[in-house]
């Protein structure tokens, strides 16, 4: 068996020792959104230290638990923390969790991040949902043998944020007149802040948010075969009029500005996507 695989599988019998929740929906919490843990019911708490495979976040505000509870009584997953390309550690170390998260046997994955504003109508603390990618990652996570039993070789990336969930969004957005933003989400790899001519040609291309995270979970879990629901929290705007100095610190502390919708958001799409299954 490759040995990829052979990791997956001993992985995940890990989790299934550690846990008796078996829950389909995964949620990926970034940069300074580890706070939404606290409206889930945790049942059990896995370092990732503790799980084989698994690297440790070496990023402040990036807890590093692999969370097992219920969200108004679903049960769910959460990635108190997330791994990240500049920390030097490779794509498919990066996307491990993903892989595992689906041998487990997740449906959807949710993913959020502090993301930099490129729409000049965006201000810190506004909640985008994605609608799409584009990845500027120098590497891809799929490059190399493909593993059938893992996907297939080219994978259709045409709904890689399934309109289904962002139906769902729009739906809840219009329910609690949440003034949701929807864009385009442009990945790179850090760990610089970009200059302003970078921020500029982002947005030449395409985009309305920009960070250094969730482009390469999201390619592995549409090769996966799982739905993908994807937020941006916006920290900071890089455009011409407001461009300033950028600090972790910023990032982190804005994003608190969002906490409480992205809390509303996601315990709403879970009750949306539970009925699915
Ligand atoms: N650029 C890249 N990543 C980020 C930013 C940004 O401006 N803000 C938060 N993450």
């Amino acid at each position: 068996m490759d040995d990829l695989l052979k990791k997956i599988k001993e992985s995940c019998s890990c989790l299934n020792k550690r846990t008796s929740m078996r829950p389909k929906i995964a949620i990926v919490l970034g940069t300074g959104l580890g706070s939404f843990a606290e409206k889930i019911s945790v049942k059990d708490a896995i370092p990732y230290s503790e799980i084989p495979g698994f690297r440790t976040s070496t990023v402040q505000g990036h807890s590093g638990k692999l969370l097992f509870g219920t969200l108004e009584g679903i049960e769910v997953m959460a990635m108190q923390g997330r791994l990240h390309y500049y920390e030097g550690y490779s794509m498919q170390e990066i996307t491990f969790p993903v892989r595992v998260m689906k041998e487990f046997g997740i449906r959807v994955l949710m993913v959020s991040n502090a993301a930099g504003g490129l729409n000049p109508e965006y201000i810190p603390g506004d909640v985008m949902i994605i609608k799409d990618h584009i990845n500027l990652f120098p590497e891809h996570p799929l490059h190399g043998p493909n593993i059938e039993e893992l996907g297939v070789r080219f994978p259709d990336m045409s709904n890689a944020y399934d309109k289904k969930l962002i139906a769902y969004s729009d739906e809840i957005d219009k329910k609690f007149d949440m003034g949701l933003k929807k864009g385009v989400y442009v990945g790179t790899q850090g760990p610089t802040f970009e200059t302003l001519s970078e921020y500029r040609y982002f947005r030449i291309i395409g985009g309305d948010s920009c960070g250094m995270s969730t482009v390469p979970e999201v390619i592995v879990a549409n090769h996966a075969g799982l739905s993908v629901f994807g937020v941006s929290v916006i920290s900071n705007v890089g455009v011409d009029a407001n461009l300033s100095n950028v600090t972790h610190e910023e990032v982190q502390q804005n994003t608190l500005l969002a906490q409480d919708k992205l809390a509303l958001l996601f315990t709403e799409m879970v009750k949306k996507c539970s009925n699915d299954f």
